[in-house]
C-alpha cells in the first residue's frame, strides 16, 4: 500500500509509539486487504468498550495506548459498555467490574474519543452521505451504508481505534465503488408487520449470503427502525456490510441471482431464534439502542399498566435519546419498565442478575444471548414482549 512521506513518519515511530502502533494496525490491514492508500475519514466508532466483552489484556493495550498522550484526529464515538452509570441499582454491583469498567472509558476518553456509550451514535449526528467513516460494531455500519449512504467496511475495535487516531482508514472494501454492488435479488414474499418481521428476514437474508450484497425486492415503505432490525439481523447470521431497498441500486452485472423468501422461510427464522417456551424473567427491548420514536411507540403501548413484579422490562437507549424522550420514558418508568443508558443486554451481565429466560423483538440479541450471555430466549413481536412484561 502506498504510504506519503507524512504516514511514513508516522510508521517509523517518529511521531510516538501510540500513532506508530496505529499505522502498522491500518498497513497490515490494509496490505492483507489489497488496498492502494489510505483515505481520510469524516469519523470513527469504537468498539470494544464493554469490559464483559474485550476483558483485561484489552484494558492493558487501551491504556498504553493513552498513556503515549495520542489523541483523535476526527470525530470519535463510543459504543456501549458494560454498565449502566445512570442505573448502577439495575447492574451486577461488583466493584472490580466497576474500576475495571472506569478504567477502560478513562483511557479511550483521555485520546478524545466521546464516551457516548451506543451503538447508535447516528442518532446523535448522522454521517454525511458518501463520507467515508471507520465505524466498529455492525449494526452500525449496515445502517451508515444502507440507510444513510455513507461508506465504511466493518471494522473491528482496533482498526476502528487505530482508524481514529491516524484520521484515515485503508481504501479497499465498501469504500471502493465497484464493491458496493449488489450480487443477487433477495424477493420478499412474505408480509412483514414489524421490526421483528424485520428481523427474522435479516436472519434468513444473512444465513443464506454471508457476504453477498443484497437487493431486498418487495418491501413496503419500511420504517427507518425496520431497516435498522434488519441490517443488525443481517450483520449477525451473515458478514455483509450492506444492502439495498430501493430502486435504482448499483448491481454486479444485468442478470442477477434471484433467492425468494416466503412465509415458511420467516416461520423457520422465528423459530430458530428461540430456545425456550418457558415464561421469561426479563423482556428486553433496544437493541440496536432505541431511537425517540421507538421510545414514544413504547410508551403508548404501556400507558396505564403495570409490569409484573416477577420480570424485568429493559428498554435500552443512549442518554441523548433518553433525554429527548423524557416525557415517554417517565410513562415508562411509571409502569414499572426501566429505560438504561450506557448498555445493553447482551454487553452486560444479565445472568448474573439472575435471568434465565430472554424475551426480546430483537433478532441480533436472540441470536447472541444463548452463548454470549448464556440465557434461554424468546423471540416475539413488540406487541407480543410488552404482553408478556405486564400483569393487566
Ligand atoms: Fe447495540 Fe448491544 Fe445490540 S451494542 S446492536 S444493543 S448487542
Amino acid at each position: 500500500m502506498y504510504l506519503s512521506r507524512e504516514e511514513e513518519r508516522i510508521y517509523e515511530g517518529e511521531k510516538g509509539w501510540a500513532y506508530q502502533v496505529a499505522m502498522k494496525i491500518l498497513v497490515k490491514l490494509g496490505d492483507l486487504f489489497n488496498a492502494d492508500r489510505l483515505i481520510p475519514i469524516e469519523s470513527a466508532h469504537i468498539s470494544g468498550v464493554s469490559y464483559k466483552t474485550i476483558g483485561d489484556a484489552s484494558i492493558d493495550f487501551i491504556e498504553a495506548l493513552s498513556r503515549s498522550e495520542a489523541k483523535a484526529r476526527v470525530e470519535s464515538t463510543l459504543n456501549p459498555a458494560g454498565i449502566d452509570y445512570e442505573h448502577p441499582e439495575e447492574m451486577i454491583g461488583l466493584l472490580e467490574i466497576r474500576e475495571k469498567q472506569d478504567r477502560i472509558i478513562r483511557a479511550y476518553k483521555s485520546m478524545g474519543i466521546k464516551p457516548i456509550l451506543t451503538c447508535t451514535p447516528y442518532y446523535i449526528k448522522r454521517p454525511s452521505e458518501e463520507a467515508h467513516l471507520a465505524w466498529a460494531e455492525s449494526s452500525t455500519v449496515m445502517y451508515a451504508n444502507s440507510v444513510l449512504h455513507s461508506w465504511t467496511n466493518r471494522e473491528g475495535g482496533p482498526s476502528a481505534l487505530a482508524a481514529a487516531l491516524i484520521g484515515k482508514t485503508p481504501n479497499y472494501g465498501v469504500h471502493r465503488p465497484e464493491n458496493r454492488r449488489a450480487d443477487v435479488i433477495v424477493k420478499v414474499e412474505a408480509e412483514l408487520k414489524d421490526e421483528a418481521d424485520y428481523g427474522a428476514l435479516g436472519i434468513y437474508v444473512g444465513r443464506i449470503l454471508r457476504d453477498e450484497i443484497p437487493f431486498l425486492d418487495g418491501l413496503r415503505h419500511p420504517s427507518e427502525s425496520s431497516l435498522k432490525h434488519l441490517g443488525a439481523a443481517m450483520a449477525s447470521s451473515g458478514m455483509a456490510s450492506i444492502f439495498y431497498y430501493k430502486t435504482p441500486y448499483p448491481k454486479r452485472s444485468d442478470k442477477l441471482e434471484v433467492i425468494r423468501v416466503d412465509a415458511d422461510d420467516m416461520r423457520r427464522a422465528y423459530e430458530s431464534l428461540s430456545t425456550t417456551s418457558e415464561k421469561p424473567d426479563m423482556v428486553y427491548i433496544g437493541c440496536p439502542h432505541c431511537s425517540a420514536e421507538e421510545i414514544r411507540n413504547i410508551a403508548e403501548k404501556i400507558k396505564g399498566r403495570k409490569v409484573r413484579e416477577d420480570v424485568k422490562l429493559w428498554i435500552c437507549t443512549s442518554r441523548y435519546v433518553r433525554e429527548r424522550a423524557a416525557e415517554h420514558v417517565r410513562m415508562i418508568e411509571v409502569a414499572g419498565g426501566k429505560v438504561l443508558v450506557d448498555t445493553c443486554a447482551v454487553v452486560t451481565w444479565i445472568k448474573e442478575l439472575g435471568v434465565d429466560v430472554l424475551m426480546t423483538n430483537s433478532a441480533k440479541t436472540a441470536f447472541y444471548a444463548p452463548t454470549m450471555n448464556g440465557v434461554e430466549t424468546i423471540y416475539a413481536s413488540l406487541d407480543e414482549c410488552i404482553e408478556a412484561s405486564c400483569s393487566n
